[in-house]
């Protein structure tokens, strides 16, 4: 019998990945989206651990989820709900005792087995599924191929999980150790990918660039070399590989931003901080210095990169002066943007032990807002200086007046231009005219005008 399967997606983008994995798996027992809760037989909370905000959102959601049930169950009707993701591994148990209307708790390690637990949520309702295991198998070799397009930017998750036990951060216990997929795997997805209409793909992992694994015929790729490999592949106009860690930028990988014209000029390379002091405590094995190198090495590769950071202000312990060194790294990156976020302390990190003095909230509201203040600048003078070039936009969406259409620059900001609904999914060279802190707005460069500068990743 057909069900409706409504997934509600907060954090990453490897989420919004397994979000999708998660309805290609229950679409053989049945299950097909649906855009509402109110519509569907079962929802997944498919959460996000990563700051303290983030976890409890989960909870008010329950309580919405919780009504909704028992107006179904009044009706003669059943739903079945689940929280699946980072939350779920973390606090499983915690749900299952706090929330017992909850039907399934699993993580990301597990949600290729939602058959089985569905099956065992319908042989006896009332009793509760949890599945936090690590298990020794890779989901990724039980799921099925992915259900029909993935639209014009899809993701594909190459790595997942993370070892480097940064002190403040969850995913080492959420998402479980390191694993990279063999590349003949990535491969295959890819081409489906592209197969079924994408024409830009985002490589995804935690800790992406420390991909490594078996090549299809013998030996160990690094990233660098699969983005060239997935680079030949027929239909790729744009690659993309988010999120880096600064130490394990290796040489090839930084050459590939050289050679390969269809990898975005724009990188995701978080830092965190700008003092060697926090850094360290932050068990980030690098220091600021070692991080403005990796972005003069990238930068020489490609003159034109932009880049982009995560900033943690108000870690324990972090004083004026390492505040100030962390406005000094901005200053010398010049960021096209960047993310930026109070200091969460998490159960279970080994920042939430630390006998360190915790920076009072108010502190970190005003660092926050003063660093907030210096990248915004950052990005307006970034979006600037684009006006007057012609820039290849990926269209994705419709703009919000009618003849307009949204889509994204190679460095990922919004544009606007007045075009019609045929140039939905394609490429088009666009001249900027417009800047805004966060947006462009340009318009679309007839081939016929004369000054049109060459647009390198529109086809001929
Ligand atoms: N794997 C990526 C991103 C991890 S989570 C990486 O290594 O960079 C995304 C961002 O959330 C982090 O880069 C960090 O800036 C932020 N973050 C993680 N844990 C946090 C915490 N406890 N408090 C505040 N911000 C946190
Ligand atoms: Fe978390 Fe650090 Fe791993 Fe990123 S590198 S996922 S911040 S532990
Ligand atoms: Fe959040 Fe888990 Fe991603 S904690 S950021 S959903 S890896």
């Amino acid at each position: 019998m057909a069900k409706a399967l409504f997934i509600k997606t907060w954090g990453c983008q490897m989420n919004v990945y397994d979000s999708a994995r998660m309805a290609d798996v229950l679409a053989p027992v049945g299950y097909h989206p649906v855009d509402r809760a109110e519509d569907a037989d079962m929802v997944i909370l498919n959460t996000c651990h990563i700051r303290e905000k983030a976890a409890d959102k989960v909870f008010s959601e329950l309580g919405r989820l919780k009504a909704l049930k028992r107006r179904k169950a009044v009706n003669g009707g059943r739903l079945i709900i689940a929280v699946a993701g980072c939350v779920g591994q973390a606090e499983g148990a915690e749900i299952m005792a706090r929330a017992p209307y909850v039907d399934m708790v699993f993580g990301p390690q597990t949600f290729h087995r939602l058959p089985e637990m569905v099956a065992a949520a319908d042989s006896a309702p009332g009793q509760g599924v949890l599945d936090t295991e690590f298990p020794p198998e890779s989901k990724f070799d039980f799921l099925p191929e992915e259900q029909g397009s993935q639209g014009i930017s899809a993701f594909l998750a190459i790595q997942e999980g993370c070892d480097r036990f940064c002190t403040y951060c969850v995913v080492p216990y959420t998402r479980g150790a390191e694993f990279s997929r063999p590349a003949a795997d990535i491969l295959a997805e890819a081409q489906r990918l592209l197969a079924g209409g994408a024409v830009e793909l985002t490589l995804l992992g935690q800790n992406v660039n420390a991909w490594k694994a078996a090549a299809p015929n013998g030996g160990t790729w690094g990233l660098g070399r699969l983005l060239r490999e997935v680079a030949e592949l027929e239909g790729v106009a744009r690659l993309r590989y988010t999120t880096s860690h600064p130490s394990d930028m290796d040489e090839d990988l930084i050459q590939a931003h050289r050679d390969v014209p269809t990898l975005m000029p724009f990188v995701h390379l978080p830092v965190q901080s700008g003092s060697d002091l926090i850094l360290a405590a932050m068990n980030r094995r690098h220091k600021a210095a070692d991080y403005l190198r990796v972005v003069e090495r990238l930068r020489a590769a490609r003159p034109d990169i932009g880049l982009s950071s995560d900033f943690i202000v108000g870690f324990p312990g972090e004083t004026d002066q390492d505040f100030a060194d962390t406005l000094a790294l901005i200053e010398a990156v010049g960021y096209a943007q960047a993310y930026s976020f109070k200091y969460s302390a998490r159960p279970g990190t080994p920042a939430a032990l630390l006998e360190t003095d915790h920076v009072p909230d108010d502190i970190k509201t005003e660092r926050l807002a003063v660093l907030q203040e210096l990248v915004n600048r950052q990005q307006l003078a970034f979006n600037r200086a684009l006006i007057g070039s012609v820039m290849p936009v990926l269209f994705d969406r419709p703009g919000k007046r009618a003849g307009q259409l949204l889509g994204r620059s190679p460095y990922m900001q919004s544009v606007h231009a007045e075009a019609g609904g045929e140039r939905l999914g394609t490429l088009a060279p666009v001249r900027i005219l417009g800047a805004h802190a966060n947006s462009l707005s340009g318009r679309l460069v007839d081939s016929k005008e004369p000054e049109a500068a060459p647009c390198p990743e529109t086809p001929a």
